[in-house]
């Protein structure tokens, strides 16, 4: 197999942090044991644009065990763990990431994996997806079907199948309650605030922290910095949203006031330029910004780029841009997912349930493919309600069941 990635001799570290998700993502490691037995994916070629770390090697190693050749890229230049890109690798997975690539390399690694001509496309933001649908490199090629990992991925493909040019059928797996409910939330919650300490190691208590975007990962990151002290401001253009957010008990306004306000800034709204000029010139002396949105144009980098006096690093992933106006604004992991650049993503028991999620969609599409239509598609109930019971399972959790007279007094009008 040829692989591309940064230090083959990483891979013993990352056989050690593979075994340590793997022994916590009992349902997805469930989920895999049990589909085994058919080997439903033998002969079939998958081409995976996922975040390379060591939640997503178990789900890459089980795709493997069920039978398919898998070519895999990261989902962002900053996001790939070396160790597990060796790790891997060295399991006859073709591997094209390294931390670090540059916007070309990060493209053509993509293209890479592409012209393995898959069956199946996995994806995370649809950068795989778009490539194969924008260049003529790739006019030809139809694979059966495909997934999407995330909500901006599952934005731009609604636009692309808008458009009429969707040309095989797409299951969003971000769609799955058992998919967004958690990784969304308590998975880009709790890493974001790890990415975030990691990144500075300054006190959360007591600190004014404004996060752009009250859906399910501003939700998710209001509620753990709640819990670490931080007085939370939320800035939203949704109304339900916003209402929703102080009747959480945040504070609500427009960004313009928050930028005055904040010691530190999260965006996440998969939103285009949300923290510009005007807010940052409002903010205070020293104050932090962070993205968590799945692309790095949610703070307008240019913008500090464009007026800087000078520029330097003063930790791993935190850069100092002194402004000309004087001020000192301090910007961490280059405005990149900061769950997935300063920490290691989301947490393996949450990663169980949107792997487990990924894994039963490319089974679904291929036994289904036949018939399929071109479309973007959720995740068919019957997977999603079979991930959470999985997942209950796992964290050793009973529920009750329905009684016989009780699915009757749910079944009667009367
Ligand atoms: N970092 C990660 O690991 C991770 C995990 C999951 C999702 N994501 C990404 O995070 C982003 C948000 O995902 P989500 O599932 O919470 O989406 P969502 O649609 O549930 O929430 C986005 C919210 O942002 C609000 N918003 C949009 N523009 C805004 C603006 N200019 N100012 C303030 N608020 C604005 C919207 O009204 C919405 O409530 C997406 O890019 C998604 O792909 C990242």
């Amino acid at each position: 197999m040829v692989s591309k990635v940064a230090n083959l001799a990483l891979a013993e570290l990352g056989e050690k942090n593979y075994n340590w998700a793997y022994n916590h993502m009992p349902a997805l490691v469930k989920t895999i044991e049990k589909a085994d037995k058919g080997k439903p994916l033998q002969g079939l070629r998958l081409a995976a644009c996922l975040h390379v770390t060591k939640e997503t090697s178990v789900l890459v190693m089980g795709l493997k065990r069920l039978g398919a050749e898998v070519y895999l890229a990261g989902a962002n230049p900053l996001s790939t763990q070396d160790d597990i890109a060796a790790f891997l690798a060295n399991q006859e997975i073709s591997v094209y990431a390294w931390r670090g690539e540059n916007e070309e390399e990060y493209f053509d690694c993509i293209r890479t994996i592409l012209r393995a001509n898959p069956h199946i496309m996995l994806d995370d933001g649809a950068d795989a997806h778009v490539t194969l649908h924008q260049e003529d490199e790739f006019k030809a090629l139809k694979p059966l079907g495909g997934t999407e990992e995330t909500t901006t991925g599952i934005i731009r493909l609604k636009a692309l199948e808008a458009s009429g040019n969707l040309r095989y059928p797409i299951i969003g797996v971000n769609n799955a309650y058992s998919k967004y409910l958690f990784d969304n939330r308590y998975g880009t919650g709790q890493s974001t605030l790890d990415g975030l300490l990691r990144a500075t190691s300054l006190l959360m208590a007591g600190k004014r922290l404004v996060i752009c975007g009250y859906g399910w990962v501003g939700r998710g990151i209001a509620l753990r910095a709640r819990g670490l002290g931080c007085k939370v401001i939320v800035t939203e253009v949704n109304p339900l949203r916003a209402l929703e957010a102080h009747l959480d008990g945040f504070d609500v306004m427009p960004l313009n006031e928050a930028a005055k306000l904040g010691d530190m800034f999260v965006t996440a709204t998969g939103q285009y330029r949300v923290i510009r000029g005007e807010h940052i010139e409002n903010m205070k002396d020293g104050a932090i910004l962070a993205n968590a949105g799945h692309f790095d144009v949610e703070i307008d980098v240019n913008y500090l780029e464009e007026n800087k006096e000078s520029i330097r690093e003063v930790r791993n992933y935190v850069e100092e841009y002194k402004l000309k106006s004087g001020k000192r604004i301090y910007l961490v992991s280059k405005g990149r997912v900061v769950n997935l650049v300063a920490a290691e993503g989301h947490p393996p028991e949450v990663m169980m349930m949107s792997f487990s999620n990924q894994l039963l969609s490319v089974i679904y599409i291929a036994k289904n493919f036949k018939e399929l239509k071109p479309n973007l598609m959720d995740v068919p109930k019957e997977i999603d309600e079979q991930v959470a019971r999985n997942a209950l399972e796992g964290f050793n959790v009973k529920i009750d069941e329905l009684t016989e007279e009780q699915i009757a007094y749910s079944k009667s009008y009367k």
